[in-house]
């Protein structure tokens, strides 16, 4: 399967009109964002645990990061309630279940070589710090070789300079609305803007969005870089 598999192309995405999609495992839908290959994939999807479900036994090749979006997800190693940030690296491998169930936000085997650091945060208990202009937040997620992710909350009113992705850029907002000249962009919209486009975004009523750059580079600009 190829989904959205042109990482060249802008494309934008109102995840919460899309329908939910069973996947093999009873009691677990997704949402399917971006995908290249089957069953073994890389792939960003939305997940959603219905209540005492359960996922089989698997090995991360190339990774696996998660952010919980809702209710509560948990594995052997512990539970990771709504606002976890989850990194599990290539040769990690778990049983994932939900109790109450939940929904995630899941990209899998996109780790760069050599990014082999487990990261598990509570985002909702950490502290966020000034970002660039007025008015934003920022809490860094994870760096690696140019790649950086991170949540950033946007006060009301909030302009941010006009800018270029080096790398691409992709957003998942979280809450309220995100803007740019291209469009508004509600809670649930995802984003995947491709390396070296621009925009100039804002928030008029405020914000909280999930943001990953660097990740996007063509091959060649990747190797150059
Ligand atoms: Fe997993
Ligand atoms: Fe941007």
């Amino acid at each position: 399967m190829e989904l959205h598999a042109d990482f060249n192309a802008p494309i934008h995405l109102d995840t919460r009109s899309m329908p939910w999609v069973a996947s093999p495992q009873p009691g677990v839908e997704r949402r399917m964002l971006d995908r290249v290959g089957d069953e073994v994939a890389r792939a960003t999807s939305l997940v959603r645990y219905a209540p005492d479900s359960r996922f089989a036994e698997h090995e991360h090749g190339q990774g696996e990061e998660i952010l919980v979006l809702s209710g509560v997800f948990a594995d052997e190693h512990g539970e990771y309630p709504a606002g976890t940030y989850l990194r599990n690296p290539p040769g990690t491998r778990h049983a994932p279940r939900s109790g109450p169930g939940c929904e995630l936000f899941v990209k899998l085997r996109q780790f760069q070589p050599g990014d082999d650091r487990r990261v598990c945060i509570d985002t909702r208990a950490a502290s966020f710090v000034s970002g660039m202009v007025p008015g934003l937040r920022v809490l860094t997620l994870h760096e690696f070789k140019g790649e950086h992710v991170a949540l950033v909350r946007w006060a009301p009113g909030t302009r941010f300079q006009a800018h270029a992705h080096w790398g691409g850029e992709e957003i998942l907002v979280l809450e309220g609305v995100f803007s740019d000249e291209h469009g508004d962009y509600p809670a649930g919209s995802w984003l995947r803007s491709p390396h070296l486009s621009r925009h100039q975004p804002f928030s008029e009523p405020g914000c909280l969005i999930y943001v990953k750059v660097g990740h996007l580079h063509p091959e060649e600009a990747r190797c150059a870089g």
